[in-house]
């Protein structure tokens, strides 16, 4: 319920934030150990064992990312109207909205709003791209690379030379394999891995801009948006534009 009088109303309900704050570890970790991969020479990691056992361990908790952003995506679909992909997507009207937002700020009194303001909407939509190209080329890195799941076993029957199970496939070692579906495998791999690193650095970019326009947002007084994202609560000092 919200209470309008006392300028505190529902923002983000449970659902929404407990992907926010899964997400945000799941990205953390799988960042520190994309991290780590990228620089393994420089920090000592050497040989092929470790290097799959760096892998496999970021795809373990790529899954769970995985399966978080799944239920997020569908959540846009069934959720209350924060959560809705509808209150996200820019409909007729959002330059307006935009042009309106930025001439309020510019005149120092910045219109409010429960969900998110106009350029919010645009930094998250964007965000939640980021997140998806790194769902699906994370899993087809996964299953080209190291056989894991969901394509794993599909690409481990492609490479596997005649009479050779799949099963007796193992990663970075082209036993058992066609040489030449093997070098075809190498260069299907290749494009997927190059967007997953650049897609990971413009997330980063993007996720610099997500916390500075947070605090700056807070800071100009335009409610207590940190604090919502844990109470699902927000506090603000004015009318908003979407109560
Ligand atoms: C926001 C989430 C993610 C970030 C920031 C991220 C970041 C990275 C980075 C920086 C690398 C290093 C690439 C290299 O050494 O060349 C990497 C590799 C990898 N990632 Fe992710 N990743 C994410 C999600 C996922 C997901 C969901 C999966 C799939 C389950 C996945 C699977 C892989 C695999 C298998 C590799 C190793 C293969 C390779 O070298 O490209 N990643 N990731």
């Amino acid at each position: 319920m919200s209470d309008n009088k006392t300028g505190v109303y529902d923002a983000w309900d449970i659902n929404t934030r407990v992907f926010h704050w899964i997400n945000f570890l799941c990205v953390l970790v799988l960042s520190i150990l994309g991290l780590i991969m990228l620089n393994k020479g420089s920090i000592g990691i050497n040989g092929s064992e470790a290097a799959i056992g760096l892998k496999a361990l970021h795809a373990t908790v790529g899954y769970v990312f995985a399966t978080n952003l799944l239920i997020r995506i569908a959540w846009g679909f069934l959720g209350g109207r924060r959560a809705r992909w509808s209150s996200l997507i820019p409909g007729k009207g959002f330059r307006n909205e935009l042009k309106n937002y930025k001439a309020s700020a510019t005149a120092g009194k910045p219109q409010t709003f429960v969900g998110h303001d106009p350029k919010g909407r645009l930094a998250v939509l964007f965000m939640m791209l980021l997140l998806t190209i790194m769902m699906v080329t994370g899993m087809v890195r996964a299953g080209t690379d190291i056989y894991y799941p969901p394509f794993g076993d599909f690409m481990a029957k492609y490479v596997a030379a005649e009479g050779v199970s799949f099963d007796q496939i193992k990663p970075y070692d082209e036993t058992g394999t066609d040489a030449d579906k093997y070098a075809s495998l190498q260069a299907f791999k290749k494009p997927w891995g190059t967007v997953h690193v650049y897609t990971a650095y413009l997330l980063w970019l993007m996720i610099l801009v997500h916390l500075v326009a947070v605090t700056r947002t807070e800071a100009a007084g335009q409610g207590t948006i940190v604090s919502s994202m844990f109470s699902g609560k927000k506090y603000l000092p004015r009318e908003p534009e979407d109560g």
